[in-house]
């Protein structure tokens, strides 16, 4: 008894030691922010660059290793811009002892890779990468009056609101800068600067001219400029009596508008248009088609060898399955757009929810140029409140089995030009940023930023690799932190992998605790946040309300999309409608997407779905407690800053999720009629203490 008494002191005292010294390292730990995201200052070597031309890019690239270089010191590295075959685009060539491109761009997309790789640890060999997309594109919703629909990280970093909203000052620049260089360093290389949802005050000389002194910042870091646009701005800034695309007036301010444009920014990339959707204006108030005014604003940019990204984000309370309308108002249009048009398609038929099939017009548009649009901002994932690496989201999407052209017609490559050839590829995502500190709002958001762009870089990068790479460029320990009692190969076990599963998880954590088996849209209100399936103001749009989408009844919940349903179904390619359709073969992710099923209906696991239903939500809530408890254990490894602002997230999310479940479980319940299964956790919330909470305007729990 006394010697095991002793083992344990002993076990006890050496733990208490290790654990002694780790606190205080945290203590030393250098404080952080957040703001350097994924590039902080560490120890570098000196660094011999040989490049023969000089150029503002070239000039950022050479400095970027002697900042950065933390190769063999005093090395040599030589950057040559020669063609070679096996490159294309901005597409580069590591070695040993340089850097190949065939353009500038390329070199320095090469830096950054040989200066991960070098700070990660990975062999450099002679590799070639070339991007998966041509045009890699952040989206900002973001408002001239500074405020930024959808974003949940502060105000606009490139629009302010006031009498001096057009003024540019040195801290501006600096930031425009920083996010530029971030931007270019995972090798994106477009930013569309305001909303979707446009002012036609964006095309005026004045704002203009403030575009113009953003793109000058951009520029070398290779990030061309894009701007959404109003389609009636022909009628509202240039007083002309219409704006029908096929009007001859109308044709010539668009192109006069876009000289003025080219002759302020030469390099200008295109326009992004949100047209005849959620009440902006569009072709079809004229009578014309999406084709038409697409084409219409393509001609305009043709000369200048730039694009129209027009969105496909269409819907009406007319048409009786929402999620079907996209693919009925554009698959017809195939063949008719100009070359340059590329049709931009929300992930999933609805919008951006936590999980969805993906939208049918990947496997359906052959002779139309198609790109994703993804939502790096959470919107229906938790927001800035919530830890959701979404690349895992994304990757599922990406690799999804389209069958356009027989098996292994994946999402990536109907999109990439690997099916269709299509002459512009591209890719966006909607951007998580803003003028807070640490950009995104939660320091875990970054990595969605981070992982939009490698993936637009390479969209065959997995999720893991993505989230390890992140995680030891974002946290790894400044080597002067590093303790004697704490080695690198603690900081993997102990820091690194746990966060990294955690990460990886967190996906599927969410869409059980939100959103299990197919379940999609039953938020509250407007604003996206919190469990809202009773949400249906007499008089609201049904299309707007929950209950059009899980369709609970006293038989069974779910919207039923098969061929005696909606029959959405029949716009996937075979085998998918086939196997959507039948409730035996339907994926159980998608379940209550493509079927109404009764309560009882038996599950694989042999459980009824009701019951099914309780365990995912549990499971969810079950899943981010035991991120809480993850991310304390990790305490030791990261410095304060960061540690306790992520650690206030996640008891928010905590509690959050709860309110999914109960909110839910509590709601649903009233239609099953059945009990919550003994063995899980009741709700601890009542559900008209819920109906009546306004998610949006609780604060995190120290606020
Ligand atoms: C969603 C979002 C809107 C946005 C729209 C769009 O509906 O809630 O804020 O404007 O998508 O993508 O256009």
């Amino acid at each position: 008894m006394l010697i095991l008494l002793k083992e344990i002191h002993k076990h006890l005292s050496r733990n208490y030691l290790v654990t002694l010294a780790l606190f205080f390292t945290a203590l030393a730990a250098k404080a952080e922010n957040g703001h350097e995201l994924w590039l902080r200052k560490h120890n570098v070597n000196p660094v011999n660059v040989v490049c023969s031309k000089n150029s503002a890019t070239l000039n950022i690239a050479r400095q970027e290793l002697q900042q950065g270089w933390q190769g063999k010191t005093g090395a040599t590295i030589v950057l040559t811009i020669r063609s070679d075959e096996s490159i294309w685009s901005d597409g580069y060539k590591l070695g040993a002892s340089g850097i190949q491109a065939n353009t500038e761009l390329g070199i320095l997309y090469g830096v950054y890779e040989l200066l991960r790789r070098q700070q990660i640890g990975q062999p450099i060999n002679d590799d070639v990468s070339n991007p998966s997309y041509e045009y890699r594109i952040l989206d900002h919703w973001d408002n001239l009056n500074g405020t930024i629909e959808r974003g949940y990280a502060g105000n606009s970093i490139f629009w302010c609101n006031g009498k001096d909203s057009l003024a540019v000052t040195e801290k501006d620049e600096l930031l425009w800068r920083e996010y530029a260089r971030a931007n270019a360093s995972v090798g994106i290389n477009g930013s569309v600067l305001n909303n979707v949802n446009a002012s036609p005050k964006m095309l005026t000389g004045e704002y203009l001219k403030k575009v113009k002194t953003i793109a000058d910042v951009l520029r070398p870091y290779g990030i061309k400029i894009y701007l959404s646009v109003n389609f009636s701005s022909p009628v509202i800034l240039g007083g002309l009596k219409t704006s029908d695309p096929l009007d001859t007036e109308v044709i010539t301010w668009w192109k006069t508008k876009v000289k003025e444009i080219y002759s302020l920014i030469p390099n200008f990339g295109g326009f992004l248009v949100k047209a005849n959707s959620e009440g902006q204006p569009g072709p079809q108030d004229f009578g014309r088609t999406h084709a038409d005014g697409a084409n219409m604003m393509a001609d305009a940019l043709k000369p200048y060898g730039s694009i129209v990204m027009w969105r496909a984000f269409v819907y009406s309370p007319r048409e009786r399955d929402r999620a079907r309308q996209a693919y009925a108002e554009f698959l017809p249009l195939d063949g008719q757009f100009h070359e340059n048009v590329i049709i931009q398609i929300k992930n999933g038929p609805i919008d951006f929810q936590p999980r969805e099939p993906f939208s049918p017009l990947f496997g359906a548009m052959k002779k139309t140029s198609v790109m994703a649009e993804l939502q790096i901002t959470q919107e229906y994932l938790g927001q800035s409140n919530q830890l959701v690496f979404l690349s895992t989201m994304w990757e599922e999407f990406l690799q999804s089995d389209t069958y356009k052209e027989g098996a292994g017609s994946t999402v990536a490559r109907c999109t990439d030009g690997s099916i269709f050839p299509q002459k512009y590829t591209a890719i966006a995502g909607v951007a998580n940023i803003g003028l807070d500190t640490n950009w995104c709002g939660h320091h875990f958001a970054q990595a969605n930023w981070y992982a939009f762009g490698r993936s637009a870089w390479n969209n065959r990068l997995t999720s893991e690799n993505i989230a390890d790479e992140w995680i030891r460029l974002t946290f790894s320990p400044h080597q002067t932190d590093q303790p004697m009692s704490s080695n690198i190969s603690d900081w993997q076990r102990l820091f690194l992998f746990p966060v990294k599963q955690m990460m990886l998880q967190s996906r599927e954590v969410t869409v059980n605790y939100m959103m299990p088996l197919g379940l999609h849209h039953i938020f509250a209100g407007d604003h996206h946040y919190g469990p809202g399936p009773w949400y249906a103001p007499k008089g609201l749009r049904p299309d707007w309300t929950p209950p059009y989408y899980h369709q609970a009844d006293t038989n069974g919940i779910g919207f039923d999309r098969t061929r005696t349903g909606s029959n959405a179904v029949s716009q996937y390619n075979e085998p998918l409608r086939s196997q959507f359709n039948e409730l035996e073969t339907c994926p159980e992710i998608y379940l209550l997407w493509f079927h109404h099923v009764p309560w009882n209906y038996k599950m694989k696991n042999g459980r009824i779905l009701w019951d099914e239903i309780c365990y995912h939500y549990d499971t969810g809530v079950q899943q981010v407690r035991q991120f809480q408890k993850i991310w304390n254990q990790v305490q030791p490894y990261i410095d304060e800053q960061r540690f306790t602002e992520v650690q206030s997230k996640l008891r928010r999310q905590c509690r959050d999720a709860q309110i999914w479940k109960d909110g839910c479980l509590l709601y649903f319940q009233k239609f099953s009629r059945r009990p919550i299964p003994l063995d899980i956790e009741h709700p601890v919330y009542d559900l008209n203490d819920l109906k009546k909470m306004d998610f949006s305007t609780i604060k995190t729990l120290e606020e």
